[in-house]
């Protein structure tokens, strides 16, 4: 069976995503014809994500702005609106990790995770609607297994994350009516991310993947394409859903791969600063 998606005149905009996961969402809409736009902090990371999108054969608009700043996301928003006409898909992933235990956390360590990961999706949602098509329109937030499951030295992520979880679900009560579906992915362990970097053990891709009951690492086109099925007509009725899309092994995985990472020894090599 081959699924294929059209998103040609469609305009979807990725919040952080001109790296990582996000970007591989990125990646995955302009190869179905989308008009993309990105935001992230840095120039460097726009220009390149959006040079590399652009040699796809995508029409792409990169644009700088931190999801702390409101005014800023909002002025990111409106370029892009201006260049593409109105966004039919938001997805917001900007985010922020490293491993820290709550008592090695400063009341800023703490925050710098809320800021960005729950306070920023805020901020996207909040100044994306405006621009919206409405009706239509559909929202998807990054989440993350932590939301859900307590990991040791992942408080403020957590935290943050189950945050997201909750905004989501809320937002789609309240937008529904309105004509915009929101929903959210939580990916499991994927290859090559800044996140797991971050996140896994000594041991590596191997011992992560050995964890997960369908034997391998998640690959971030696996987020991008279950990103255009929830965007797409035929999610028509999934709304304020959190799915996970994680080799069917968050609980099995996630944990256990963190608590490897944070075992004697390994901490200090995974505190990040
Ligand atoms: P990543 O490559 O570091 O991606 C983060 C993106 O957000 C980058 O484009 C970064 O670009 C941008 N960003 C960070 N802080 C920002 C800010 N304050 N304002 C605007 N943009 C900001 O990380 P990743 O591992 O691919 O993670 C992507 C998403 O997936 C995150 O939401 C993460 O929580 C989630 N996730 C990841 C995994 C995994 O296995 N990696 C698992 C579960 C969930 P700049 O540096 O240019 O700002
Ligand atoms: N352990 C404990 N505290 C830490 C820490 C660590 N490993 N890393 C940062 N902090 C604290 C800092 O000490 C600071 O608190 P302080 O002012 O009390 O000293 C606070 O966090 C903010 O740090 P700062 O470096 O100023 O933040 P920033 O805004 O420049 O960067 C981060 C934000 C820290 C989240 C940075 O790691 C980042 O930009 N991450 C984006 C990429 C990423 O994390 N990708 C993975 C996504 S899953």
């Amino acid at each position: 069976m081959s699924v294929t998606f059209d998103y040609v005149g469609k305009h979807v905009f990725v919040f952080g995503g001109t790296t990582g996961i996000n970007f591989g969402v990125a990646r995955c809409f302009a190869l179905a014809g989308a008009w993309v736009s990105v935001a992230s902090r840095s120039q460097e990371n726009v220009d390149h994500a959006a040079a590399t999108l652009a040699e796809l054969g995508s029409e792409v608009f990169g644009v700088t702005a931190d999801v702390r700043d409101f005014e800023a996301v909002g002025r990111a928003f409106t370029a892009a609106h201006e260049r593409f006409g109105p966004i039919d898909v938001l997805i917001s992933g900007a985010a922020g990790n490293f491993l820290a235990p709550i008592n090695s956390l400063s009341p800023n360590g703490f925050k710098v995770v809320i800021d960005i990961d729950l306070i920023g999706t805020f901020h996207v949602m909040r100044q994306a609607f405006d621009h919206l098509a409405r009706p239509g329109a559909s929202v998807i937030n990054i989440t993350a297994p932590q939301s859900v499951i307590p990991i040791r030295q992942q408080s403020h992520v957590g935290a943050a994350k189950a945050g997201i979880d909750q905004l989501t679900r809320i937002a789609a009560l309240e937008w529904g009516p309105l004509g915009v579906r929101v929903n959210a992915i939580s990916p499991g362990p994927i290859d090559g991310t800044e996140g797991m970097k971050r996140l896994s053990p000594e041991g590596g891709s191997d011992e992560v993947a050995a964890m997960i009951p369908v034997g391998r690492l998640g690959q971030a086109a696996d987020i991008g394409h279950l990103a255009m099925f929830l965007a797409s007509d035929a999610a028509s009725f999934i709304s304020g859903a959190i799915i996970p899309c994680d080799g069917g092994g968050a609980i099995e995985s996630v944990k256990p791969m963190i608590d490897a990472a944070t075992a004697a020894g390994n901490t200090q090599r995974l505190i990040v600063r």
